[in-house]
């Protein structure tokens, strides 16, 4: 897949004012500050398409991109983050959950899990989550640079043990770095397999 053309289209609180659902997309989603923008980032080549932080929370609405002129790439905010309100978690909750259910033209979700820590329950969570509402998904671990590729392998491990709880069969997994770009034409393939698929969906 080779990106020629990646653009802002707008951003919403609301699935219901997102772009007419027309075209295929593809929605990125994780803890707080675990690179999803950096992410959205590396795949089109752009230093700053999506706002990124150093400080978690910085995505805050459902941010669409246009790519290609063709599919969309949806940057989330993050869930997880420890200093928001419960009311603003909530408020979250909703505009995700809304979106994430109702949304007709998503095809898949990328599910971004930090590499550096060992399985956290609240993406375990969502993961089971997105298992019980039969919404398609695949997992990317990101900040690979950040240690060891021994030690990536080994959290990767730990986490599918953990998936092998409750499912009986993984998702798709990759491993990414924003920083080296790892990963990038992997994610980018899968999106191209997956593209074709719009058509039968309606
Ligand atoms: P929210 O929008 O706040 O939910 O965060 P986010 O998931 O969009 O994270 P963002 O892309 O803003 O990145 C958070 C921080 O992690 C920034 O300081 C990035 O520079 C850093 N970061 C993201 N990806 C990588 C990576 O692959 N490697 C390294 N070393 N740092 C990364
Ligand atoms: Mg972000």
């Amino acid at each position: 897949m080779i990106i020629k053309t990646s653009e802002f289209v707008i951003s919403n609180t609301d699935y219901k004012k997102c772009p007419e659902p027309d075209m295929p997309e593809f929605a990125f989603i994780g803890r707080s500050n675990v690179g999803k923008s950096s992410l959205i980032n590396m795949l089109v080549s752009r230093k700053n398409l999506a706002k990124t932080s150093s400080t978690p929370g910085k995505t805050q609405l459902i941010n669409h991109f246009l790519i290609n002129g063709s599919w969309y790439l949806v940057d989330l905010p993050g869930y997880g983050y420890a200093r928001v309100s419960q009311r603003s978690r909530e408020s979250w909750g909703n505009m995700v959950n809304q979106y994430l259910l109702n949304r007709e033209n998503l095809m898949t979700v990328f599910v971004l899990i930090d590499s550096r820590h060992s399985p956290q329950s609240i993406d375990l969570e969502f993961v089971n989550y997105l298992g019980e509402k039969a919404i398609p998904f695949q997992i990317v671990f990101t900040k690979a640079d950040k240690q060891s590729e021994r030690k990536t392998l080994e959290n990767i491990d730990l986490f599918k043990e953990a998936l092998y709880q409750t499912w009986e069969e993984l998702p798709k997994i990759h491993i990414t770095s924003s920083v080296k770009r790892t990963g990038r034409e992997e994610v980018l393939e899968e999106i191209g397999l997956i593209i074709p698929y719009f058509n039968s969906l309606a």
